[in-house]
């Protein structure tokens, strides 16, 4: 008879040497949203504990980050109008141009992703210009979507970070940062987006829902799994740094394959309505608050090297305080 392991015998210590996978604060990128106006905290309806800031409080928030030890930030912007062609999103005073300054002056130390999309700032809510049939204009897209990655790149952000999923985006916004002598500014990319019902509370706190139909022609279908190589494939050519699979919890399988196929940073976007399925249940008291632990720990297994989630301060406080 074998006794595999012994794990009727281990101790936690033991339990724990044996760990393949274990989760440090380095794992952790917290996206946060900027909001025009003063004085203004406000925690989103449809993300319990997450929080609309105007650009005066995020020195508070900063501050916060920062003493969990939190290094990386996502950010993504709510303009103050909207237009046809996402004006907002390259402005040079922006919402997240000026955001990036601000937090860069608070503490220079924190790496800012910025989030390189039209959603927020059209009045359509679609990702990118639409052609007169009301679809995407993919290659007048790319050339606005690399505008918005220069603005961001010139006020000081440490990453771009294209959502959308139009064909050839990371080519151009490479070569547009290259030919302006952005050339140490990374490209993390969403590699693989799928047109994901996770999403819903996320539309609600940027106010970005499609004004007309969906984003089923440039989202990935989720049907698919062998395409979703070929789209990292594609950002890996052009130039892609970090390849991110988005949603986190329903496509594990997804992160697993690019962990096998890519030897670039793996990336997953733990998103809004997976957070906060979890974040209900516990609060209906159906789960306990441990299954935040081990859905994170599945994306680290399923070979994510980095989690972009609003579970970040959480994580960090249990980190911190050596819990996890
Ligand atoms: C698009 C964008 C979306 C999310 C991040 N960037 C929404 C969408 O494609 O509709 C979703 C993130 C989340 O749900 O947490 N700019």
């Amino acid at each position: 008879m074998l006794y595999r392991m012994r794990r009727l015998r281990q101790s936690e210590n033991l339990r724990q040497l044996r760990r393949e996978v274990r989760l440090n604060i380095e794992d952790f990128v917290y996206p946060l949203f900027v909001v025009p106006g003063k004085n203004i905290k406000r925690e989103i309806p449809s993300l319990k504990d997450q929080f609309h800031h105007s650009i005066d409080m995020l020195i508070y928030e900063i501050e916060s980050i920062s003493n969990l030890g939190i290094k990386y930030i996502m950010l993504f912007g709510i303009p103050e109008s909207k237009d046809d062609i996402g004006s907002g999103s390259f402005i040079e005073d922006g919402i997240v141009q000026r955001a990036v300054k601000k937090i860069k002056e608070i503490n220079p130390e924190i790496v800012v992703i910025t989030d390189v999309c039209m959603c927020e700032y059209t009045s359509h809510g679609h990702c990118g210009i639409l052609n007169q049939n009301g679809l995407i204009d993919n290659d007048k897209t790319i050339s606005y979507l690399s505008k918005i990655a220069l603005s961001h790149a010139e006020s000081g952000a440490d990453i771009v970070c294209p959502s959308d999923m139009s064909d050839n985006r990371v080519y151009h916004i490479r070569k547009t940062l290259d030919a302006n002598g952005y050339i140490n500014v990374p490209i993390m990319a969403h590699s693989t987006k799928f047109a994901s019902g996770f999403y819903e509370p996320f539309r609600d706190a940027c106010d970005s829902a499609p004004s007309h139909g969906d984003r089923k022609n440039y989202q990935m279908d989720f049907h698919n799994s062998r395409e979703a190589i070929i789209e990292g494939e594609h950002d890996l050519i052009e130039g892609a740094d970090i390849l991110i699979v988005k949603p986190a919890l329903a496509y594990l399988d997804i992160v697993k394959s690019y962990r096998d196929n890519f030897n670039l940073p793996i990336a997953t976007y733990n998103v809004s309505g997976e957070y906060q399925m979890l974040v209900k249940a516990v609060e209906n008291n159906i789960l306990s608050e441990n299954i935040y632990y081990e859905t994170l720990i599945a994306m680290k297994r399923a070979g994510a090297d980095i989690i972009i989630t609003y579970f970040s301060k959480y994580a960090a406080e249990k980190i911190k305080s050596k819990i996890w």
